[in-house]
C-alpha cells in the first residue's frame, strides 16, 4: 500500500493524526492529511478551555470544522478530551464545593458527547489523571480534590450512558513502559473497572518519546493492559529527532499486539508539531515524507 491509512487497514488497524482547525486551509496541510491519514483527533478544539470556556455556554465551532473536514474524506474521529486538569478554564479551577463540580463534570461530558453523538469513534473520557513519579497514584486536580478517586469511574459512567455507541477510552503518557509505577497505578485501575463492571473499552498510550524511541517493553505493556480485555493505541506518537529505527521499533509493537488497534501521530508537518525544534513528525516543514516516514509505511 502507498499509504500510511492504506497501510494500516491491511492489517485492520487505522494510522491517524492530530489535526488543528487552523491550518485546514493550509493546501499542503489538507493534501498530505487526507492522502495519509484515516483517523482524526483534534490537536486542542475539543478541549474544556475551547468547547466550555464558561459555564453552560458551549462553543463547537472549531472542533465542527475538523468533524466536517473528517466526514467529508471519510475519516473517523478520535474525541480529545472530556476530562482533563490540563485546557482547563478558571471557571472550573475555581469551583469549590463537590455537588457543583459533579454537576459541571457530567453536563460537560454529556453536553459534548451529545453534540457529536454517531461521529465519534473513541472518546479519551479522561486524560492524564495520573501523577508522575513512583505514586502510582492519581496527580491532584479540582476534579481529584474535591470528588475523590471515583471521579474518572463517574466520568466513564456518565459517557456510557450518554453514548453507547462510543469507544470509551482512558488516555495518558509515560505509561508505555512496564515496570514504571505510573504504568502499573493505570494497569491497576483498569483492571478494577473490568472486574467491577466500570464501562471501560480501550487505553491510549500517548507515546511522545525522545531521541531514544520506545521503551524496550512497549509491546508487553501493549500486550498486558490488551490482557484485560481492552483495546489499545497508540495515540499522540511524536519521537525526538524521528530516528527511522525509533519509528519502526513503536509501530513494530503495535503490530505485534492483536488489540493495538491503531496508531495516530501528534500533527502532520514538523512545523505543526507542538515539540517545537524537535523535527519530531514524519513529514518535514514542505510536507515532504521524512525517513522515518519511509520506515513507518514500510513496517505496517
Ligand atoms: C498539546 C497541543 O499539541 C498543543 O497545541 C497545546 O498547546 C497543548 O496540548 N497530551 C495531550 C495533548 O493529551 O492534548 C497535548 O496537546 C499534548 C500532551
Amino acid at each position: 500500500a502507498g499509504t500510511l491509512g492504506d497501510a494500516a487497514a491491511g492489517s485492520g488497524r487505522y494510522f491517524g493524526t492530530a489535526v488543528a482547525a487552523g491550518r485546514l486551509g493550509d493546501a499542503t496541510y489538507a493534501t498530505v492529511l487526507d492522502r495519509e491519514f484515516k483517523m482524526v483527533t483534534p490537536e486542542n478544539e475539543m478541549k474544556w478551555d475551547t468547547v466550555e470556556p464558561s459555564r453552560g455556554s458551549f462553543n463547537f465551532a472549531p472542533a465542527d470544522a475538523i468533524v466536517n473536514h473528517a466526514t467529508a474524506h471519510g475519516q473517523r474521529m478520535r474525541g480529545h478530551t472530556l476530562v482533563w486538569h490540563s485546557q482547563l478554564p478558571n471557571w472550573v479551577n475555581a469551583i469549590g464545593d463537590a455537588n457543583t463540580l459533579r454537576t459541571v463534570m457530567n453536563n460537560h461530558i454529556t453536553t459534548e458527547m451529545n453534540h457529536y453523538k454517531g461521529k465519534i469513534y473513541a472518546w479519551d473520557v479522561v486524560n492524564e489523571a495520573f501523577a508522575d513519579g513512583g505514586s502510582g497514584q492519581h496527580r491532584p486536580s479540582v476534579f481529584q480534590n474535591l470528588l475523590g478517586n471515583g471521579f474518572i469511574e463517574e466520568a466513564f459512567r456518565t459517557a456510557r450512558s450518554t453514548d453507547a455507541s462510543a469507544k470509551l477510552c482512558y488516555n495518558d503518557y509515560s505509561i508505555e513502559n512496564w515496570t514504571d509505577a505510573k504504568t502499573q497505578g493505570v494497569y491497576r485501575m483498569v483492571k478494577d473497572f473490568k472486574s467491577r463492571g466500570v464501562p471501560i473499552d480501550c487505553v491510549g498510550f500517548q507515546s511522545h518519546f525522545g531521541a531514544g524511541g520506545p521503551p524496550a517493553s512497549l509491546r508487553t505493556t501493549l500486550a498486558n493492559f490488551a490482557a484485560l480485555g481492552v483495546d489499545v493505541q497508540l495515540t499522540e506518537l511524536d519521537i525526538a529527532q524521528a530516528s527511522p529505527t525509533a519509528y519502526t521499533a513503536t509501530v513494530q509493537a503495535c503490530l505485534d499486539v492483536p488489540r493495538c488497534t491503531g496508531i495516530t501521530v501528534w500533527g502532520i508537518r514538523d512545523s505543526d508539531s507542538w515539540r517545537t525544534g524537535e523535527n519530531p513528525l514524519l513529514f518535514d516543514n514542505n510536507g515532504n515524507k521524512k525517513p522515518a516516514y519511509s520506515a513507518t509505511l514500510a513496517t505496517l
